[in-house]
């Protein structure tokens, strides 16, 4: 079993659900404060400390940043006891900080967590991405074709009308042709004002009604996203804004030859995957921490690609105290 093979067994797949569920406790300690670095950095502290008790030897290889701007978390560094498999982390330890900041929906404490050399090291740029669910015969999506025509092939996939499809965006004004293309094809767009790891998620839920995620996010929420879609199913692809020279420079240095390169979810995230989001704030994937007293409740999303189990977590801790948020 590839289980076997990645070092990666049940229990570290569950550990990584304490990893997240840890993060977002510690963030949503400033839920509604206005402060997104205060609440980012309660998140990291929470969730480099947990990883760091792991029997892993992990590397962060998508992190906060790079070393000369990050002190913690950044890509390069060492995580975990040092025993155990050899993995790859790639993190947001809190995604959505403005979302926390402001009181508003959706924001996430993120892990994945895979084999050594399996996941894309992406610089900290933009990425543009397309998304769908499962089921779709390869080929539906193509990021390099009109919004309009995807939601055309889309609709033809699932046999419905255009005007049944609707696509998640983030409210950027350099989305606004996305969104026109989109509309003018007669589907429906829902607007997002952050937080694409979920709004690529939600492709996978016909619960949550949306069918299709488009546009530019960061390439770290790429990657994240991409090793949820590995577990959980369905189609992305994702390229790499490279632009400027510095940001090329930065993308050689981690290895990326092919700077125009369109990469699939499972070119950015390959082998045994595991994946783990907590609720921060209540959204339409996860509930958000709820606090009475000393208890807290968490909500946790935590998946597999090798085995392809999907768990929902929904956890009550009766001393707060345990999780040292004031270390
Ligand atoms: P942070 O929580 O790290 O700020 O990310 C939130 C987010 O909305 C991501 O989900 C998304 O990929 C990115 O920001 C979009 O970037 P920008 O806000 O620059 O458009």
């Amino acid at each position: 079993m590839t289980s076997k093979a990645s070092g990666i067994d049940r229990i570290l797949t569950l550990e990584l659900a304490r990893v997240t569920e840890r993060g977002a406790v510690a963030a949503a300690r400033l839920i509604g404060f206005g402060d997104e670095k205060a609440a980012d950095q309660a998140a990291v502290d929470a969730i480099r400390r947990e990883l760091n008790s792991l029997d892993i030897q992990g590397e962060v290889v998508i992190g906060e940043g790079e070393r000369d701007e990050a002190p913690m978390l950044y890509i390069g560094e060492k995580v975990g006891t040092g025993k155990g498999p050899k993995v790859d982390i790639a993190l947001d330890p809190l995604e959505g900080t403005t979302l926390t900041a402001k009181g508003m929906g959706n924001a996430l404490a993120v892990v994945a967590m895979a084999e050594a050399g399996s996941l894309l090291n992406a610089p900290d740029v933009y990425m543009e991405k397309i998304a769908i669910g499962d089921g779709y015969p390869d080929g539906t999506i193509d990021l390099d074709a009109d919004p309009a025509d995807n939601v055309r092939a889309l609709a033809k996939a699932k046999g419905v009308d255009v005007s049944h499809i609707t696509v998640c965006v983030l409210d950027r004004p350099r989305h606004a042709s996305i969104i026109q293309s989109i509309r003018d094809a007669g589907a429906r767009v829902s607007l997002i004002t952050d937080g694409d790891v979920a709004g690529v998620i939600h492709t996978t839920d016909p619960a949550t009604g949306i069918d299709m995620y488009i546009g530019t996010g960061g390439a770290p929420e790429g990657v994240l996203a991409a090793a949820a879609l590995c577990c959980i199913g369905g189609q992305m692809q994702g390229r790499l804004i490279l632009k400027e020279k510095e940001h090329q420079a930065r993308a050689k240095r981690m290895g990326i030859t092919d700077l125009d390169r369109k990469y699939t979810a499972r070119e950015m995230a390959s082998g045994d995957v595991v994946f783990s989001a907590t609720g921060v704030t209540s959204g339409s994937l996860l509930d958000g921490i709820k606090r009475q007293g000393d208890t807290v409740w968490t909500d946790t999303l935590v998946m597999r690609s090798t085995t392809g189990t999907t768990r929902r977590i929904k956890a009550k801790h009766t001393n707060i105290s345990k999780f040292n948020l004031d270390d």
